[in-house]
């Protein structure tokens, strides 16, 4: 069953009910300025940092699921009757209703009783504000005597602090209306230096700023007293709520259709230029009036919407491909980049999963993200690398988090997790792929943001090294720290005690447990590394590197082998985590996919063992379930993993930020077909028929997906914030349709279904465009180049000496 359908030419996920299983939301903004949008125009508002400066309030686990948010109420002034357009919060019935969620806007439009309205909502370019273009049309034979009402809750910016500490907060909240104007300007007397304001194109008729009144007594926002009565109160706020609502009055002729704009901005002003007049404690607004004013007007509205789709047509533009699967199609050209640069901005930090208040962006996340984000926009991923990079500690280790408005490393958390600092080598890794930029391996960046301490980049990325080299366990593999990848195997923290932090309860000493996972990531970063040292003029170095990362993998194949799959860890006691001999948990999906994605036995046999033992003990229809068989108890040396119930998240959940790894592992064991139906199986766009089950949004990927012990096997949850993103980014388009940047060009190496004729691709790389054709004409992987007409060796095309920009590739398979 689905509730929408993807309309592919216009780059739109279009809904066409708006009782979804659960919000089907998108992200407004990609800069600084930010929201998240319902279908049925819930969600809120920040900038930059969804903890620190949250714009607007939004509860979360409310009922009904998504309360609070964008709202406009119209009212019909002959008949008193009230809706609104965007279904939420009236729920008045609705005779029409589409919610288009395109890329960085969202348009919900509707009708009732032949009203009908439509409201695009969006964050122009280099702008701190967003703008609701309501459009209103008189479907009707005769007049139409309509209000208009808008609605936002403001939050008082800590989000935190504004859903916990209630014995201030009720007494500080402060508004000021000038010219029609909303100005939110809690504790701007203070400390503060920013406001939010919010602005109406309409004449007013009124407005509201104090919920309660608004509201009315007991009132939810389902039955405003303003808007059943239709006449604003002209609250003003003083403690309690502060809200921002204005009142337009309009007549609308039969046939008639009128825009009002709607405009939330956020700005900072200079500390001693905080009032107006100086001696006042009145805000001064002469930064914010001329945003106001240009953007009330809408040509200027919708010239900043224009540049907006050139925008987003420019970024996608950069790698598009035509594959005999329309799945493939959209997620590459459309969505799947759409959510990298949601991943990239927002970590993990803010969707309708994660409340924003708790984690900032985390260090192993963000360098993940870089996969699927750096052909974007590389200059973004740049200054990316290097924050990353200065949160690392001196001795290699990195802090698990940082948050996005001070730069700096999370204390609550801390740091090791002992996969952590290789992460950064795979995140410079792929940028230097994609640019070509090796001026960054020179930039002096800090350790632990400490001023003094800056070493150039390179070093930071062997520090990494340095790191495991000297955490190695009894059985020279290494030693897990707080966790590796997977947060919630805790090998070292023995947790009994309800509420504790299953991975800062550190009460071993450390000194025995060893991941596998880990040692598969290192000699993969170590590999990455020797690339690195040895396109930088450090030969020496690269052989040292490249030694290193043999030795491990000698180690992983001594230690970590369990016969027909790669163990996962050992355990505090020295015990085998993931292997035969253990009753639950014997096979882990993990060492699986990184240790052959490190080109471990691929050579031997080992790699296409263990990549069948996964399809025969761990792939379901759904995806890939992390580990078989799920714990069924809590064990107290595992930790977390085994504190779900069978078949969510890591407990033997579909986790799907590690199936893009088998996809890779499959094409790099030459199975095109494989590796191409793993793919398919979490595929967002692949799984929209079964959206009754899927239940999260068809066009993002979710985090997981219920695993085959759950009672809701197929059942999705936690959509937009995952690795899941990059990776199936980075399997599809560098592993199955191969195109991929390396050091010296463009590789074409594609490892497709054998029942694929071929496709076509257009990239960018370098300021080159590429035309790729890739023909199919035997069952193999084998690759012939042919390039502007003329034969290339090998399989890399490399940049077009004579300044050309434009380059025809064909490539014959078999
Ligand atoms: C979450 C975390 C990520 C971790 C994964 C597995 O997605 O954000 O860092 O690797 O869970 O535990
Ligand atoms: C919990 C989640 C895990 C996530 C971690 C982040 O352990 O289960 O997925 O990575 O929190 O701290």
């Amino acid at each position: 069953m689905q509730y929408g359908y993807f309309d592919d030419r216009n780059r739109e996920y279009v809904i066409t009910r708006p009782d979804t299983p659960l919000p089907w939301i998108n992200y407004l903004g990609c800069q600084a300025y930010f929201g998240i949008i319902s279908n049925t125009a819930g969600g809120y508002s920040f900038y930059r940092d969804a903890r620190l400066r949250r714009i607007t309030r939004y509860r979360y686990n409310n009922v009904p699921f998504d309360t609070g948010g964008r709202y406009i109420y119209l009212r019909d002034d002959e008949t008193g009757d009230y809706w609104s357009p965007s279904w939420q919060p009236t729920h008045s019935g609705l005779e029409q209703y589409t919610c288009r969620h395109g890329m960085g806007y969202s348009v919900i439009g509707s009708q009732r009783r032949g009203i009908a309205a439509s409201t695009r909502y969006f964050v122009p370019l280099d702008e701190n504000l967003e703008i609701w273009q309501l459009t209103l049309s008189n479907q009707r034979l005769t007049r139409a005597a309509l209000s208009v009402f808008s609605a936002i809750e403001f939050c008082l910016w800590d989000a935190q602090d504004d859903s916990t500490n209630f014995q201030r907060n009720f007494s500080i909240g402060e508004v000021e209306i000038e010219d029609g104007v909303i100005y939110h300007k809690t504790e701007y007397r203070e400390r503060r230096d920013h406001f939010a304001w919010f602005a109406c194109s309409g004449e007013l008729a009124g407005f509201d700023t104090q919920r309660e009144a608004f509201l009315g007594p007991a009132r939810g926002w389902d039955r405003p007293a303003a808007v059943e009565r239709g006449e604003s109160y002209g609250s003003v706020a003083h403690g309690w709520a502060p809200i921002g609502s204005h009142h337009v009055r309009l007549v609308l002729d039969p046939g008639e259709t009128r825009q009002i704009l709607f405009v939330l901005g956020y700005q900072e002003n200079p500390r001693d230029q905080k009032f107006d007049p100086p001696d006042s404690q009145i805000v001064n607004k002469k930064a914010a009036r001329p945003a106001i004013a240009r953007y009330l007007a809408r040509e200027n509205a919708d010239a900043a919407f224009r540049k907006l789709r050139d925008y987003w047509n420019g970024l996608l533009g950069i790698c598009q491909v035509n594959t005999p699967d329309i799945h493939t199609d959209r997620m590459v050209n459309v969505w799947n980049a759409y959510q990298c640069m949601a991943t990239f901005n927002m970590s993990r930090s803010a969707s309708f999963y994660e409340s924003g208040i708790g984690r900032g962006l985390g260090f192993r996340d963000s360098n993940q993200d870089l996969l699927g984000f750096v052909h974007m926009a590389p200059e973004r991923a740049r200054e990316r690398v290097l924050d990353l990079a200065a949160t690392q500690l001196p001795g290699g280790g990195a802090y698990h988090q940082y948050q996005p408005l001070t730069k700096k490393g999370n204390n609550d958390v801390g740091g090791n997790f002992n996969d952590d600092p290789h992460w950064l080598i795979l995140g410079v890794a792929a940028y230097l792929k994609e640019t070509g930029d090796w001026s960054i391996l020179g930039e002096p960046v800090q350790y632990d943001n400490q001023p003094g301490s800056e070493q150039p980049l390179y070093e930071h990325l062997q520090r990494s090294i340095g790191y495991t080299l000297e955490r190695l366990g009894p059985h020279g593999l290494p030693l897990i720290g707080r966790a590796d990848w997977n947060d919630c195997l805790n090998l070292n923290c023995f947790s009994d005690t309800p509420g504790q932090s299953f991975q800062t309860t550190t009460n071993k000493d450390g000194k025995v447990a060893e991941s596998v996972f880990i040692g598969g990531l290192f000699v993969l970063a170590a590999k990455e590394l020797a690339a690195i040292a040895r396109h930088s003029g450090h030969a020496d170095e690269a052989a040292g590197y490249l030694a290193e990362g043999a030795r491990m993998e000698e180690t992983v194949r001594r230690h970590g082998w369990d016969g027909e799959w790669f163990l996962r860890a050992y355990d505090d006691s020295g015990n085998k985590v993931g292997s035969r001999e253990c009753a639950e948990g014997k096979i882990f999906i993990e060492p699986q996919g990184f240790c052959v994605l490190a080109g471990i036995g691929l050579e031997d046999g080992l790699a296409r063992r263990a990549l069948d033992s996964v399809r025969k003990h761990l792939a379901t229809p759904h995806g890939i379930v992390l580990q078989q068989p799920a714990y069924s108890r809590y064990y107290l040396q595992l930790g977390e993993i085994s504190s779900y119930p069978p078949g969510y998240k890591e407990n033997a959940g579909i986790f799907c930020h590690n199936n893009p790894w088998v996809t890779i592992a499959e094409a790099m064991a030459g199975n095109g077909e494989g590796a191409h139906d793993y793919y398919s199986r979490i595929n967002p766009s692949a799984r929209e028929p079964i959206s009754d089950v899927h239940r999260c949004e068809p066009y993002v990927y979710a985090q997981m997906i219920a695993g085959r012990d759950a009672p809701t096997h197929g059942e999705a949850k936690n959509s937009w914030l995952t690795g899941t993103a990059a990776w199936n980014y980075h399997a599809i388009t560098q592993w199955i349709l191969g195109i991929r940047p390396a050091y010296d060009g463009l590789r074409i190496a594609p490892v497709i279904p054998e029942r694929w004729t071929g496709f076509r691709a257009v990239r960018r790389f370098r300021g080159v465009t590429y035309n790729v054709t890739v023909r199919r004409q035997g069952p193999g992987n084998g690759v012939t180049l042919i390039v502007d007409g003329r034969p290339v060796a090998g399989d890399v095309v490399p940049a077009p000496a004579d300044g050309r920009t434009e380059v025809a590739v064909e490539a014959t398979l078999g």
